[in-house]
């Protein structure tokens, strides 16, 4: 049986260690570390999970400001919204939670953000940097399966590690972390011929297709680390919800060495990092070397 890894309490111990940190700023700079998060529109996913961020933020010490704007907002509204958190110093970090409104294009509107306050890693100077193996700011769900695997295999280099899903938000920079650890990586997607077979190459797996439930225990190799950013609803029969990730959890616990559930696993990392990264802003902003131990 896998031994499983628990993001929730790896997450909770990041998230004090930034909290930790961030009194320490605020007792040198005399300001509190700034994030800013915008939501456009009513998406109930996305409400929760702004609400979710706001609440960890204030908990962890960091001042939270809030910017709702209606599904109606034009894109040069927003774009002088994003301008605006830029300009203003007590701001580290800018979150602009996708997707957006149809009338709004999303590249244009992330592309606004200052990448020293891009706490996203979404703004092509970030996806450059970290294409190109500079320091900048690293996607938060991708930084924080790396944070997990670390964590669990210590070094990283030579392994094969196979990424399924090749988005902009987790696959493609999961990839970009992987490689820069030295793994073998390949990245699969919905047209990749035998994926089983090419899944049983993996000593890490990281599933983020969004298809719940995809990958079965009998396409993994004996041993292997698995991660699972899936976070997919179905209904169940009572006519709720249960979530589920893109791998089936009860076949792959018999033969993964480790594995992340769903809940529990890569979700509450996303928005510890995220507090990380804009900590990491508000020092470098301030001029002083990045915080330790995060
Ligand atoms: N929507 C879902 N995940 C994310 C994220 O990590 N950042 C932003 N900005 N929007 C999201």
């Amino acid at each position: 049986m896998a031994e499983i890894i628990d993001g929730k309490a790896f997450a909770e111990g990041l998230r004090n260690r930034v909290a930790q940190a961030a009194g320490a700023f605020s007792d040198k700079i005399g300001r509190k570390a700034g994030l800013a998060v915008v939501l456009v529109g009513e998406d109930p996913a996305s409400q929760i999970y702004v609400r979710s961020k706001r609440e960890k933020t204030v908990e962890a010490g960091m001042e939270s400001f809030h910017h709702e704007l209606p599904a109606s907002t034009s894109q040069a509204e927003l774009i002088a919204l994003v301008e605006r958190l830029n300009a203003d110093d007590a701001v580290d970090g800018i979150l602009v939670q996708v997707p957006l409104p149809d009338q709004i294009d999303e590249k244009v509107v992330t592309n606004t953000i200052n990448p020293a306050k891009d706490v996203d890693g979404f703004t092509f100077i970030n996806v450059g940097k970290l294409a190109a193996g500079e320091q900048g700011m690293v996607p938060c769900t991708p930084l924080g399966c790396l944070m997990l695997l670390k964590d669990r295999l210590g070094e990283l280099s030579g392994l094969d590690a196979v990424v399924i899903g090749r988005s902009n938000i987790v696959g493609k920079p999961m990839a970009q972390l992987l490689l820069r650890e030295s793994c073998t990586v390949t990245i699969a997607h919905s047209r990749t011929r035998n994926l089983p077979d090419v899944v049983r190459r993996a000593d890490i797996l990281v599933a983020a297709v969004g298809r719940p439930e995809m990958v079965k225990g009998d396409w993994l190799k004996p041993g292997a680390t698995v991660i699972d950013v899936g976070m997919n609803r179905i209904p169940r029969e009572d006519g709720k919800t249960r979530l589920v990730g893109d791998v089936e959890f009860a076949t792959a616990a018999q033969v993964a060495g480790a594995i992340t559930p769903v809940p529990g696993g890569v979700g509450p990392m996303t928005i510890a990092v995220l507090l990380r990264n804009c900590l990491v802003a508000a020092h470098a902003r301030a001029g002083l070397p990045p915080p330790v131990d995060l």
